[in-house]
């Protein structure tokens, strides 16, 4: 594959604001003068935009301002023009009722500011969750050149002489509490340990899952997805993505001709490979959206099936994102892909050369981090798509992050109408429940949340934990951090909140999950499924207005991405005439 480039010279869409003698073209020049700009930076040269995420209110994206002045650089010495500009920055840590009801905003946020600037490419700085997604679907959006950077994790947590794991620890750690085995006070202590540095979660959670993914998909250079954030080598990708830019604008390699099907199949086999998070379903079906490429849930399953995970990292292993950097990080993983036939080497990535190009020379230093395939962590890892009369338009699991033992089983459902309803009555010792019982949480999806908070794996009752018990399984419409673990069905699609059956699913129903079968049944007669489902009545939409509202009203499926009803699709670059 080669890329076909476009003439160099010629006029960018930025001379239609900076190149000219007219009034307009005067008022646009002077005023970005005031910032001390001279004359020939607007001689035709590319301007970039430097998209950032950085917010002091999203921790793990902090020092992104540090690191665009690296990409800065890099624009300069390749002859642009750098301009940086912020965007709604989505924190997974913070963002009530859940950063996910955030991200269409960003990505809404990033589209409409490419396309009104006077930008000819743009450098994507993300980092936590939610803002690798919403700045890749604004700008896929828009089509213009674009580049990831990710922020790269923190280093290892460390507590007491072991490793902690951004989140995996936390939620392990809190059910030590509750059974009696860890006190408040060691709790307390391990808080500061857990976050060490500058970065975004250090396990293989949703934000490295997805830094994985660009990276996979042929968004980001070579490495982005594990160079620790206070690495001096995460600032040389930095300046090197800035260059490259640059390039990508006098060539036109937009992100319509790198994000192809192939591109797509890449990222999700890799998921399965590194034993990504289950929020990249959502994630990649949205930027599939957005380009025009017919991704469906099905494809999760198809491809990612006998995709063994073979990174040994937290929550699935035992390691962290700086030993997966330390053994050679995604290029490693990619070639073994590559070398079995499982992945695409003749895509195109925003070097301009293929995948086969960009992984040719990757090695790896440690084959307890990053293994053979011969010898994986979980044979089969990718994520299980289920379906059945519980899930007609299908659920997920992340295997590697299950019990095997629970992934065939029956059990006595124990409902909860809302995570209030769950809040309301987990800790109370009469609930009837033991650890055969399967719990089952409502209207936590894109509607009934809203936003489709990340409660999936639903504590277990402190009951059944004072026993030693570990695992339960747990359905619901809700997602799950990629940091967490257990055998817990997510996205259940159609959601409660729109009438999907597990609208009426009641304590004591029978619920059977078949995961090497892809089946969640429901085992209620039909005639009763359609009488419960005759007299359900939807819950109340979300009080006042604003953008609650506008998100109730458009969001769409998990099954197909959780994005906006309005924003799917390219809108391209043009933009209307100018106003003054
Ligand atoms: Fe931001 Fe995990 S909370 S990356």
């Amino acid at each position: 594959m080669t890329f076909r480039k476009a003439d160099w010279p010629r006029r960018l869409r930025s001379a239609e604001w900076f190149g000219g003698t007219s009034r307009d073209n005067i008022y646009h020049r002077s005023w970005m003068k005031n910032q001390g700009l001279p004359a020939d930076l607007f001689d035709g040269r590319p301007v970039i935009g430097i998209c950032n995420t950085w917010s002091e209110l999203t921790p793990c994206n902090a020092h992104l301002r540090d690191l665009a002045e690296r990409v800065k650089r890099g624009v300069w010495e390749a002859g642009g023009l750098p301009l940086e500009f912020p965007v709604f920055s989505p924190g997974e840590s913070s963002l009530r009722p859940t950063a996910m009801m955030y991200r269409n905003l960003c990505a809404m946020d990033v589209e409409e500011a490419l396309r009104a600037n006077p930008v000819d490419g743009v450098v994507l700085m993300v980092g936590c969750d939610k803002t690798t997604p919403a700045l890749l679907m604004g700008a896929c959006s828009v089509d213009l050149p674009a580049i990831v950077v990710s922020g790269g994790p923190m280093l290892n947590g460390k507590w007491r002489n072991t490793d902690v794991g951004s989140g995996t620890a936390l939620w392990q750690m809190s059910e030590m509490v509750k059974s009696g085995e860890l006190t408040t006070a060691d709790f307390l202590e391990a808080e500061q340990s857990m976050s060490r540095s500058p970065g975004s979660c250090n396990t293989m959670g949703t934000a490295s899952s997805m830094a994985s993914m660009a990276e996979a998909l042929g968004m980001a250079l070579s490495g982005n997805a594990a160079i620790p954030a206070v690495d001096s080598r995460r600032r040389v990708l930095a300046q090197l993505a800035g260059r490259r830019i640059v390039d990508m604008v006098k060539d036109d390699l937009k992100p319509s001709d790198v994000l192809t099907p192939a591109a797509f199949a890449n990222a999700i086999r890799t998921n399965g490979a590194v034993g990504g998070s289950t929020n990249a379903v959502v994630h990649l079906l949205a930027i599939a959206g957005r380009v025009g490429v017919e991704l469906t849930l099905d494809d999760w399953d198809r491809l990612g099936r006998d995709v063994p995970t073979i990174v040994d990292l937290m929550p699935s292993g035992r390691f962290l994102m700086e030993e997966f950097f330390y053994a050679g990080g995604l290029p490693v993983v990619l070639k073994a892909l590559l070398d079995a036939g499982l992945l695409d080497g003749d895509a195109l990535t925003v070097s301009g050369g293929t995948m086969a190009q960009e992984v040719a020379g990757a090695q790896n230093r440690n084959e307890e981090v990053i293994r053979p395939l011969h010898r994986p962590l979980t044979p089969q890892g990718g994520i299980a798509v289920l379906r059945g009369n519980l899930a007609p338009n299908g659920a997920v699991i992340k295997p590697s992050a299950a019990t095997p033992e629970l992934m065939r089983h029956r059990g006595r459902a124990v409902v909860f109408e809302d995570i209030d309803d769950y809040k309301a009555r987990i800790n109370d010792p009469d609930l009837d429940i033991d650890e055969t019982c399967v719990m089952v949480l409502k209207n936590c999806g894109p509607k009934g949340y809203p936003g489709m908070a990340e409660v999936g794996n639903m504590g277990l009752p402190p009951k059944v934990l004072r026993r030693g018990v570990k695992d339960m399984v747990r359905i619901s419409d809700a997602r799950m951090s990629g940091t967490a673990y257990g055998t817990v069905v997510l996205h259940t699609a159609p959601e409660a909140a729109v009438g999907g059956p597990l609208a009426i699913v009641r304590s004591g129903d029978m619920i059977e999950l078949d995961v090497p079968a892809r089946r969640l049944h429901l085992d209620v007669p039909d005639a009763e499924i359609a009488r419960r489902l005759e007299d359900w009545r939807p819950p109340a939409a979300p009080a006042g207005g604003g953008y609650a509202r506008l998100f109730h009203s458009h969001v769409e499926g998990a099954d197909t991405g959780a994005d906006f009803d309005f924003l799917k699709g390219c809108r391209g670059r043009a933009v209307g005439r100018d106003s003054h």
